[in-house]
């Protein structure tokens, strides 16, 4: 199996490598003069189960690019499967047309990944809220991970939960709020939230009661950070005592970051799916776990 990581994810791909005991593939990617770009595999591919590791973010668009380029390339030169490991997957929110004419960013993008040759997905923590199950997207063996059990357990190594409480900020963040919580041996539950534009939610609680308790808040996407700090605000209110945020994608548009901390949370941090200041927690066990059983 040779794990080969695009220019997204290479430190990624290098950790997964390590865990398989092995040395990622090399790339030689640049640009022409004119924009375009260049992909070259230094490796050699053929007869050999491919595991690609690009996550769709910061630059989605070429990055996404980047992905068709590799994988048709690593088929037309006779690797005999290709299996993709996206580990943050872009586009997965325009799951349908909330306003008439909209593309169906989703749908196209799972269409393209499947054109050219790609045999197996996975994902990590997609965002499945309207579509529940990557299958009803993707025509190929698709699979979508969870990275809360590895976030879950930074925080128990990291420091002693009080009385702890697994909350999500929205009914869709009930996957991940349990996954936690069972780990945590914890109980959890879910906030109502209404989105009322691209930067601004409305959240309010439900049955919980965190006064005196410390909180641990999980979500698959930390994005402006609105979401995680209105659940803050709520549960400081109700007498939380320490609170910590725990996302598997910390995209993070700028001032996200600031704009939560300056709540007083103790800590906020996601994994390496997308790299940031904040990527402490590597997924790299758990890419590696399946890439070892898809390599068959
Ligand atoms: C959407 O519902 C997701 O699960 C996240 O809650 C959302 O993407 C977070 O976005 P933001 O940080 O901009 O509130």
């Amino acid at each position: 199996m040779i794990v080969i990581g695009g220019s997204s994810s290479e430190a990624l791909a290098s950790g997964v490598a390590k865990e398989l005991g092995t040395k990622a593939g090399a790339l030689e990617i640049r640009r022409f003069p004119d924009g375009e770009k260049y992909l070259r595999i230094l490796s050699d591919v053929k007869g050999q189960n491919v595991a690609v590791i690009q996550s769709i973010h910061h630059t989605p668009d070429e990055l996404l690019f980047e992905y068709l380029l590799l994988t048709d390339a690593l088929k037309d030169l006779g690797a005999k499967k290709v299996t993709a490991f996206i580990p943050y997957f872009a586009y997965a929110r325009q799951d349908e047309r909330f306003k008439g004419g909209e593309a169906l960013s989703f749908k196209t993008v799972s269409k393209l990944i499947e054109s050219v040759g790609t045999d197996e997905i996975y994902t990590i923590d997609m965002h499945q809220h309207r579509v529940l199950r990557s299958s009803e997207v993707f025509r190929i063996p698709s699979h979508n991970l969870s990275a809360m059990p590895l976030l879950a357990d930074y925080v128990k190594k990291n420091g002693k939960l009080e009385n702890p409480l697994v909350i999500g900020p929205d009914a869709e963040a009930e996957q991940w709020a349990k996954l936690a919580a069972e780990r945590l041996h914890s109980d959890y539950d879910v906030f109502e939230k209404k989105r009322l534009g691209d930067a601004h939610v409305e959240v309010r609680p439900r049955k919980s009661n965190a006064n005196g308790r410390d909180v641990l808040i999980v979500d698959d996407i930390i994005s402006t950070g609105g979401t995680i700090v209105e659940a803050v605000k709520i549960l400081q209110s109700q007498g939380a005592r320490h609170i910590q945020v725990a996302c598997t994608h910390p995209i993070l548009a700028p001032g996200a970051l600031e704009k939560i901390n300056e709540t007083g949370v103790v800590g906020v941090f996601g994994t390496d799916t997308v790299p940031s200041t904040i990527s402490v927690v590597t997924v790299a066990p758990l890419i590696a776990e399946y890439a070892k059983k898809t390599a068959g």
